[in-house]
């Protein structure tokens, strides 16, 4: 059995990449060590291999608990554990700069003292700010890093330190950015699950500023394949931007929703816009399609309705989270009850 530790693995994207690689291969056992944060939940779990699922509650800020949870054989550290949302960035920075830098350094050290093959660092397209309204800019890897969120500043801090432990320790490190995910599992505070979510209870929709901020959207699956083809085929130190080229404004995606669920746009409510509100994203991708050999496989109209579709499965999945604290966040961020 190959042993591979992942971070954040109770989250949406790190529980998608484990039920994608523990499925699609029988040699690998997996770690997963999550502080199951507001943002973890062990339902998310549900359906693994036990047998070759191992879960360890832990902060990746504790050093000793990492060093004791992390094999010395390890093929790989997949680093997904992160505070991850920019809005609560907004609100308070320092749980962001704890957990994303700092936990990252503490990641990278012990991945050099337990003799980790690979180092797999999990970044975003946010570290590169924000492009211009409707022009033909894109990010590549060699887009200069700007980011305009704590959160963003803070995943840009940890892909410089990754990069030093490369440079200066020669740690075997790869680092991903990808856009914008969308599919099952996703905590209902991002775009995408806060508006199905809202729109099955009837409740306003609320859209920050004019709408016409655009995003790059990949379901989760296709960026948790390109995670693993990194891993095994990326080259040492490199970046690999994933994107399915899907750019969309935030509007026509709530509209697409509503549609889909055969609700009214009058849901729809504009509110005061997010501020320092980045208006572009937008992947060029054919670094990892070529070098990596990844294609996207789920095109967004398919995606969408599978997510609408996980999402009226799994009222009782939604419903658990918003009657916790959910509804303090809520009521404090949008100044609005949920029924
Ligand atoms: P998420 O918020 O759904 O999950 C984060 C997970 O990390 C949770 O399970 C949480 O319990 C865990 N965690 C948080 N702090 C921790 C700590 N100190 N120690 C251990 N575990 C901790 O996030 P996500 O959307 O699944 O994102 C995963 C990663 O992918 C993040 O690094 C994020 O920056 C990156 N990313 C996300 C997107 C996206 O669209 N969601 C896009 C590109 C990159
Ligand atoms: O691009 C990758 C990033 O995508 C990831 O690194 C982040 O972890 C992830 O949260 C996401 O960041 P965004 O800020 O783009 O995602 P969010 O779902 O919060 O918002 C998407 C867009 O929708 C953004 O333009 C803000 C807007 N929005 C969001 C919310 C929650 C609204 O209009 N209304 C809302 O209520």
């Amino acid at each position: 059995m190959k042993k591979i530790f992942i971070t954040g693995g109770a989250g949406f994207i790190g529980s998608a990449f484990i039920h994608q690689i523990l499925e699609e291969s029988s040699d690998i056992e997996v770690i997963n060590f999550d502080a199951l944060t507001y943002a973890g939940n062990p339902e998310n779990l549900k359906g693994l291999d036990e047998t070759r699922h191992k879960f360890v509650k832990g902060d990746i800020c504790d050093k000793d608990a990492v060093l004791n949870a992390l094999p010395a054989d390890a093929e790989a550290v997949f680093n997904f554990a992160a505070e991850s949302h920019v809005d609560r960035s907004i609100t308070s920075a320092s749980e962001f700069v704890t957990t994303n830098v700092l936990g990252t350094q503490v990641l990278l050290d012990a991945a050099r003292a337990r003799n980790v093959k690979r180092f797999v660092h999990i970044s975003t397209d946010e570290v590169m700010g924000s492009l211009p309204d409707e022009s033909n800019l894109y990010f590549t890897e060699l887009s200069p890093l700007k980011p305009n969120s704590p959160y963003a500043a803070s995943k840009a801090a940890a892909e410089h330190f990754v990069r030093a432990a490369r440079e200066t320790f020669g740690l075997d490190t790869v680092i991903t950015r990808c856009g914008n995910n969308y599919g099952p599992r996703q905590f209902p505070e991002k775009l995408i699950p806060l508006m199905i979510a809202n729109a099955m209870n009837d409740e306003a929709l609320p859209v920050y500023g004019d709408g016409r901020n655009v995003r790059d959207w990949i379901y989760v699956e296709d960026h948790a394949r390109a995670i693993w083809l990194a891993f095994e085929r990326g080259k040492s130190g490199e970046v690999y931007n994933i994107g399915a080229r899907n750019e969309q404004f935030n509007i026509d995606v709530v509209k697409a929703i509503l549609d889909l669920l055969g609700k009214p746009h009058s849901l729809i409510k504009f509110v005061a816009d997010r501020l320092g509100h980045d208006r572009r994203y937008a992947i060029e991708a054919e670094k990892s399609e070529t070098e990596l050999g990844w294609k996207p496989q789920t095109d967004w109209e398919d995606g969408l309705r599978k997510t609408i579709r996980w999402y009226q499965e799994n009222q009782d999945w939604v419903e658990r989270i918003r009657n916790g604290a959910y509804r303090d966040y809520y009521k404090k961020m949008y100044g609005a009850s949920l029924k």
